[in-house]
């Protein structure tokens, strides 16, 4: 009755599920975290990214969000690599890899950030971000924030270069860290937009400066946000009962959250459909 190749796709579900549903829930962490930290926006004026970045430094691994580095442990220059939300978004051409520090929390940020890294042309290999043929514009120089300062929030972003990027002169040439307008660079140069990004935290010695409180980002609750209303959603089947069967199942995108975080077909959807092909054959 069940064709082949449909109870090999019904087999495989559970894993492509596993492995979306994860990134998923991991980018809508990230867009919490820039929301709690006010680096959105503060820094970022809106924030909806297409892929999760992994940003792994030698002896500490993969950060979380806003990870509470030290000097040392960010000093050299970190891997990245760019996890997409979903099977949908392809990850080919040019990129950009920059990072800024957006200082602490209720910085005035309108004189503009310090550029600790901007590179160039970057591609996407596998996932992961690699250098060989872009163009250093700023060498990564790891945080340094002033002793006393407070926790400095350094954000790593990663642009889309669409063919039309021009560079402006004053950053079209290897340059050390200076202050920048990030957001007026990425509009003006033609980049854009941002397709993941995270962040670090990196202190030195005790704050001497007061910093206004946050609160913290709870991930159970994104989990029960992401999860919680996606319930009400159904999978429409129809199948015609020949012997090879053709079903179908059409599950509706219409499935929002209270979060706005999760986007198309949660695992709940693609099951109901699944159950739907199977009722149906
Ligand atoms: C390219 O990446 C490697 C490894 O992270 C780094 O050592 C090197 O300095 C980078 N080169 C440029 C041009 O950024
Ligand atoms: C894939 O992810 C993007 C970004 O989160 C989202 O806008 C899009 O709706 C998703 N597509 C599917 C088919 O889930």
């Amino acid at each position: 009755m069940i064709s082949l190749p449909i109870l090999v796709s019904l087999a495989l579900l559970p894993f492509t599920l596993a492995q979306s549903t994860d990134t998923t829930l991991q980018i809508a962490a990230i867009e919490a975290h820039f929301k709690q930290s006010q680096i959105v926006p503060s820094l970022l004026t809106s924030f909806a990214p297409d892929a999760l970045l992994t940003v792994n430094y030698a002896g500490v691994g993969d950060i979380t969000p806003g990870q509470l580095l030290t000097k040392e442990q960010s000093a050299p220059t970190p891997t990245v690599t760019v996890t997409p939300a979903n099977a949908s978004i392809q990850l080919t051409g040019a990129y950009t890899i920059a990072m800024v520090d957006a200082d602490i929390v209720g910085s005035d940020l309108s004189k503009g950030v310090n550029r600790h890294w901007l590179i160039n042309g970057v591609q996407i290999t596998d996932g992961k971000v690699s250098n060989e043929s872009a163009t250093a514009i700023t060498a990564y120089a790891g945080p340094g924030p002033a002793a006393g300062s407070g926790p400095h929030r350094y954000v790593i972003i990663l642009y889309s270069q669409p063919a039309g990027f021009t560079p402006p002169p004053d950053l079209s040439e290897p340059i050390g860290v200076t202050l920048f307008d990030v957001n007026a660079y990425a509009k003006n140069s033609g980049l854009g937009p941002i397709v993941a990004a995270t962040y670090i935290t990196v202190e030195d010695g005790t704050a001497t400066a007061s910093i206004p409180a946050t609160s913290s980002v709870v991930t159970s609750t994104l989990v029960a946000q992401t999860t919680g209303t996606k319930t009400g959603t159904t999978g429409t089947g129809t199948g015609t009962g020949t012997g090879t069967g053709t079903g179908t199942g059409a599950p509706s995108p219409s499935a929002t959250n209270s979060a706005g975080a999760l986007h198309g077909f949660s695992p709940i959807t693609l099951v109901f459909a699944g159950l739907a092909i199977m009722i149906a054959l």
